[in-house]
């Protein structure tokens, strides 16, 4: 029997409201994060279809509200209190002190917790349900952000149990995990977007926000750790016992919190989460002690406003100031140029900082960091200490606008940048010392050639004493030469001559280095690809090169966009690819290696699957020609037999051939240059020869999706709509645009509208993004 709608609409909020308790309380998820999606979609579904039953306290009302004017104030019926500070052990004794004469206790119990360093809210429930929340404000007024506070997943629309106090005020703070902070803001800086300068100021910035589409969208988290007015109802008359109930009412109470006796207590509390501090997910300022039992706080009261039962233990801060000496870049394997600011040295949070990275020439750009400026350095976890923010009322006269050099400080090459990149790149590839540690350091891992022992140190000095120009010159590698190397490394340091034994040890280390390199030379296409560390080609396209086109020889002569034959490989990765082995210095390295004993051992003939896109029209579509698209592409295909043909054509004929004039001549001049023609032979002849030795399909199983028409709707999380469709066509779908009779199948995304409506009411299948990625990645496409 179907439930009625109310019924079902009361276990789905059931569901939801048990997952989101699971998940941001105990911290123990309990379903996919698709499958609480696809309820909460279905109680949106009911919802929009019976009105008359929504209900304030929704899983579905934490969103899309529309933008307010501006806040409305709210007076806090207990105003919200501030804390007294300790910065010293000797301060913390004071306060156990003054607690246990006033008292007259010998022993004292204490509630010791974080100290978050985000937002101090608070929120009001009437008979359990949610009904008001508001930032601290002054203390005694702060903002109603009620609207903003509902899109926070972590704080219940409803207490969870029986029997709440007709009102509860519980207050914590709101603020963002690291983690969340730190995706967020690389999402900022690839795309343009504001960059949020701490986590604290995220979740403060994300709360005042008058539009709570915007909250919506940034990743905040809540810790409940106290309570403001309670009325028609009792509360623990401990703080310990009354954070345990509220954990059990649903908040978010941190697991760090703990009862502990008398100052020792509390310091060793301190220390032991100072150290703990740099690992946790979240930024934590210090450690707040509060006496446990209520008698206690009742008697100790007040001064102004804060408790005297009460006090912040803060940590040293990690954000110091100091100036910049010097604005450096540090050049990566791919030739990513990061700015790095050398400082002045600088004690931040226990660590002497010398330099901070300025991420990129955007973020430089955007702070205006100049060498000379007083800055801020913040240290954060283990992430490397960064610039935060120039103090522009200390700037020295004379300074100068910081540019990014034209020049590789390493090599000379041209540093350059891709258009719509946010990175620049020194061009010297291998010829560039700098990129040529990378490379080797990534060359020997063990994921790509798995040369155990040859560590960072070898690699530098190694190079540094011109043994290793290229990767290749590993494999030229002899004992006398590592063991040259170490004398004059020990002659550098100044190591003291090596008596018999330590000569035999060290040779020992000498003769395993060689045998490992030794073992590395018998490898398979997929790692040595992967060992090349071409920009874009991580270890999946590796594998998907080597499946496709099985042999290194054919690779590395393919033009670029025979690439992308390849399901997973796009404009980007093709030109990539195509670049790295337009590179003469790239194929004497493979020319090299190929001499030194290097041997892949499982090359094979091209994927017989290729054949079915190896024609002149794609590859005109490949080519990324102006305004020849699939259609065009066909026309010219059908008109001229050959890429030959093609070339030899008077640009009229483009248009007899059936396009109009704009794109035929938009592809003659394409044709003009000379580059292009090139390409296009080249690329011709690449694609006969490919045909000419791929096996035909007979035997390949038919692509799992042959014959099935889908349609995407909604937004996808891992890649865009048409990555998705492209790679559903590459395993045999048609993509259509609209649903019908004849969908197979619809992939629904985020905020899937009416084509999800109409699968559902047609019963075709459908599909979220986790299963869509499943099931490429199990058919050898993922994300
Ligand atoms: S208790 C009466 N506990 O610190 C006590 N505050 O300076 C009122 N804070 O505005 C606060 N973590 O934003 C308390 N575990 C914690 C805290 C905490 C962070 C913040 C809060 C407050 C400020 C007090």
């Amino acid at each position: 029997m179907t439930p009625t709608p109310a019924a079902r609409i009361a276990d789905l909020r059931r569901q939801l409201e048990d997952a989101n308790y699971r998940y941001h309380v105990l911290d123990e998820p309990s379903i996919p994060d698709a499958e609480y999606d696809r309820l909460l979609r279905e109680l949106d579904e009911l919802e929009a279809a019976h009105p008359d039953l929504v209900t304030a306290d929704s899983p579905t009302q934490r969103v899309g509200n529309a933008p307010a004017g501006k806040f409305a104030e709210v007076r806090h019926a207990i105003p919200m209190l501030s804390l007294g500070n300790a910065f010293s052990d000797e301060e913390v004794h004071d306060f156990v002190r003054r607690i246990a004469e006033k008292l007259k206790r010998p022993t004292l119990q204490f509630s010791a917790e974080p100290k978050l360093d985000g937002l101090a809210i608070s929120l009001r429930y009437e008979n359990g349900v949610f009904v008001q929340g508001a930032t601290r404000g002054d203390g005694a007024t702060g903002e109603d952000v009620t609207l903003n506070l509902r899109t926070v997943k972590a704080i219940p629309l409803k207490l969870r149990g029986k029997d709440w106090p007709a009102v509860l005020e519980v207050r914590g703070e709101v603020y963002m995990p690291r983690a969340d902070f730190e995706t967020y803001n690389e999402h900022a800086r690839l795309h343009g977007g504001k960059v949020l300068a701490n986590p604290r100021n995220g979740a403060a910035g994300s709360l005042r926000q008058l539009d709570p589409r915007i909250t919506a969208q940034r990743p905040l988290a809540f810790f409940a750790y106290g309570t403001g007015l309670v009325e028609g109802g009792e509360l623990p008359d401990s703080h310990s016992a009354t954070l345990k109930q509220l954990r059990a009412r649903g908040f978010p109470v941190s697991s760090l919190s703990e009862v502990v006796e008398g100052a020792e207590g509390l310091l060793d509390y301190y220390r032991r989460i100072g150290e703990a501090r740099d690992g946790l997910p979240f930024d934590i300022d210090g450690v707040v002690y509060k006496l446990d039992d209520g008698e206690g706080q009742r008697e100790m009261g007040f001064v102004s406003r804060a408790p005297r039962w009460a006090i912040a233990h803060k940590f040293p801060a990690q954000e110091q100031a100091t100036t910049v000496e010097a604005i450096e870049i540090q050049i990566g394997r791919t030739g990513a140029a990061t700015p790095v600011a050398r400082l002045t040295p600088v004690h931040v949070a226990g660590v002497i900082v010398t330099n901070a990275t300025l991420h990129n020439a955007d973020q430089i750009a955007r702070l205006d960091v100049r060498v000379g400026d007083h800055v801020i350095v913040r240290r954060a976890g283990d992430v490397i200490p960064e610039v935060a923010g120039v103090i522009l009322d200390r700037r020295p006269d004379g300074t100068m606008p910081w540019q990014m050099p034209t020049h590789c400080p390493v090599c000379g090459a041209e540093i350059v940048r891709e258009e719509g990149e946010a990175v620049w790149r020194c061009s010297g590839e291998l010829s560039c010392p700098a990129q040529r540690k990378e490379s080797l350091r990534h060359f020997a891992s063990r994921r790509a050639m798995d040369i155990e022992g040859l560590g960072d140190r070898y690699i530098e000095d190694l190079s540094d004493l011109g043994y290793l120009a290229s990767v290749a010159d590993l494999y030229k590698l002899t004992l006398e030469d590592l063991l040259e190397m170490k004398r004059q490394v020990d002659v550098r340091e100044g190591t003291t001559p090596e008596t018999v034994k330590a000569g035999k040890v060290a040779t020992k280390w000498a003769e395993n280095l060689i045998e490992a390199i030794d073992r590395s030379r018998r490898t398979t296409l997929e790692r040595f690809l992967f060992a090349l560390g071409i920009q874009h080609v991580g270890e999946s396209t590796a594998k998907a090169l080597a499946v496709w086109f099985g042999d290194l020889q054919r690779i590395r002569h393919l033009p670029w966009p025979l690439f992308k034959r390849v399901p997973d490989i796009g404009g980007e990765v093709a030109r990539s690819l195509g670049h790295f082995f337009d590179q003469p210095g790239n194929q004497q390295a493979i020319d090299d290696l190929l001499a030194r004993g290097v041997v892949i051992d499982d090359t094979h003939a091209p994927s017989g699957k290729l054949r079915a896109g190896l024609d002149l029209a794609t590859l005109l579509v490949d080519l990324e020609i102006p305004k020849v698209t699939r259609v065009r592409a066909e026309q010219l295909a059908s008109a001229f037999p050959s890429v030959d043909a093609l070339l030899d054509a008077p640009a009229h004929n483009f248009v007899t051939a059936g396009l109009p004039s704009d794109s035929a001549n938009a592809f003659a001049a394409w044709l003009e240059d000379e580059a292009n023609a090139k390409l296009l032979t080249r690329s011709g002849a690449a694609l006969d020869e490919l045909l000419a030795n791929t096996p035909d399909d007979v035997g390949v199983s038919a692509g799992p999706l042959d014959g099935k028409t889908v349609v995407l709707t909604g937004g996808l999380a891992a890649m865009s709509r048409d990555e998705a469709g492209e790679k559903l066509e590459a395993l045999g779908a048609k993509v259509a645009g609209s649903v019908s009779k004849k969908t197979h199948l619809v992939v629904a995304g985020e905020a899937a509208g009416s084509k999800l409506a109409k699968a559902q009411e047609l019963g075709i299948e459908i599909w979220d993004e986790a299963q869509l990625l499943a099931f490429l990645a199990q058919h050898g496409s993922g994300a």
